[in-house]
């Protein structure tokens, strides 16, 4: 592990990130738009969100499932402690069903081999060291058929050290000059969830991990900025905050 990895960690900033999305988060609210727009129709009996931190899209999907009036199983997993322990009072405040679990998404050992219909991964991957592992995790525990959706910062715009800048017409842009560069990298932002360090991929590296797994890429997405998106952080209604994709075990 990098050294510079064990400042800043989900553990340190579990009740920062909690108050983050309950004040209305812009890259939120578009991240489970973006979530719930590429779920397979249907999601199926049996649902996994890995890295489910505060349990912010099990939530969703655990409301997505009901709105169906089919019911679905839900497990949300992550390695965060602190985080699962929100998503637990969550659940306590107001049951929907959902089951948490503390486990590692690049080895998902308290899950059966081809158990899950759906296996969703919000903002997650990027945070997780060994994609291999995880994307072959993911593969593992879903029945034939069954569907990865994911969303991450798109590694285009959010690669180490991209900048926020006028083009010379004044439209702001992201300026990206270490896009090869896959690397852990930790942002020097004090008030930004990338300080708590992310793994830089180049896009490529995703979509051809997908499909070294056995998967076949369904759908993709780069989504626009919501209108709170917008406001908070402009530059995104010129270029996608995040990329995501919905890809099919054979
Ligand atoms: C940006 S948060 C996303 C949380 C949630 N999905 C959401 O949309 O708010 C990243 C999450 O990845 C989790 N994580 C990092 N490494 C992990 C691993 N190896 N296995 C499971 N979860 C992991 C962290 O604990 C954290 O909850």
């Amino acid at each position: 592990m990098d050294p510079d990895e064990a400042l800043t960690t989900w553990s340190s900033i579990a009740g920062w990130y909690d108050q983050l999305i309950v004040g209305g988060s812009g890259p939120h609210e578009l991240a489970i738009r973006t979530t719930l727009d590429l779920l397979p129709d249907p999601m199926g009996a049996d649902v996994l969100d890995i890295a489910c931190g505060q349990g912010l899209a099990t939530r969703a999907l655990a409301g997505a499932a009901a709105a169906t009036g089919s019911p679905s199983a839900i497990v949300g997993i992550d390695l965060t402690v602190e985080l699962l322990d929100r998503a637990r009072a969550y659940e306590a405040d107001e049951p929907l069903g959902i089951t948490y679990r503390t486990d590692d998404a690049q080895s998902l050992t308290t899950v059966a081999d081809g158990s899950v219909d759906t296996v969703t991964c919000q903002l997650g991957l990027m945070d997780i060291p060994d994609l291999d592992a995880t994307v072959a995790a993911a593969h593992r525990v879903l029945r034939p058929g069954g569907a990865f959706v994911f969303v991450i910062g798109h590694p285009a715009f959010l690669a180490p050290n991209a900048s926020t800048m006028p083009d010379n017409r004044g439209r702001s842009g992201r300026f990206v000059s270490e896009y090869f560069d896959e690397r852990f990298w930790r942002s020097p932002n004090p008030h930004g969830v990338r300080r708590v360090g992310n793994h830089h991929r180049m896009l490529s590296t995703y979509l051809n991990t997908l499909v070294a797994a056995g998967f076949t890429v369904e759908r993709t997405a780069e989504p626009r900025a919501t209108a709170t998106l917008a406001d908070q952080q402009p530059v995104y209604r010129n270029v996608p905050i995040f990329f995501a994709a919905r890809a099919r075990r054979a």
